[in-house]
């Protein structure tokens, strides 16, 4: 059961899990792979609804989002995803098929072509409208020195929210 949901309902609830994680997921052909994320953000722009999330260069995640230019965000709302977060957020889908090893589910997107994870309550589709590689000489050398002091920075993407919703009436 779908129960259709404005971007920004639940954004409380929403964003107090993003702080310790949800799941970024692609697909590339035949691929499909997800990383736990807790940088990121919902918000208005161009009138439209947007989910921006920050990823590195060094995930498999950016080499799938760059080529698939979408993604979805799968949220846990009551269930303990502690375990699977852990591991998504730890091991790369360049070495291991995530969502196999932790048993998670896939279901079609409604209106992209990349899967959500019906594990959880709350999702977003998003098609990336706008990216943006952090720029070095614009980050506070204070921040810089604590989060990029391997160069290793992230690149920024807008996702336009298409579609957003509940799955199994979990509220
Ligand atoms: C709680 C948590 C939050 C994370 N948030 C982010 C994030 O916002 N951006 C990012 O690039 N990596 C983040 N990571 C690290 C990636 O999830 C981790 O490097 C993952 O193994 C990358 O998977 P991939 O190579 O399959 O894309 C986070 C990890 C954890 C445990």
């Amino acid at each position: 059961m779908y129960t259709d949901i404005k971007f920004n309902e639940y954004a409380d609830k929403m964003l107090n899990q993003l702080t310790k994680g949800v799941f970024m997921t692609t697909k590339k052909g035949d691929k499909v792979n997800t990383m736990t994320i807790a940088w990121g953000s919902i918000s208005f722009v161009w009138g439209k609804p947007i989910f921006i999330a920050f990823v590195r260069y060094t995930r498999d995640t950016y080499q799938m989002v760059e080529h698939a230019d979408e993604f979805t965000i799968s949220i846990p709302l009551n269930i303990d995803l502690k375990k699977e977060l852990g591991y998504c957020g730890s091991k790369s889908g360049r070495d291991y098929d995530k969502i196999k090893e932790c048993d998670l589910k896939l279901r079609d997107a409604r209106v992209i072509n990349t899967p959500i994870l019906e594990d959880c309550e709350m999702h977003y589709e998003c098609k990336v409208i706008y990216k943006q590689a952090l720029e070095p000489g614009n980050i506070l050398q204070s921040v810089k020195d604590r989060y990029y002091n391997t160069n290793n920075y992230h690149v920024v993407y807008y996702g336009e929210i298409v579609d957003s919703y509940l799955i199994k009436g979990e509220e």
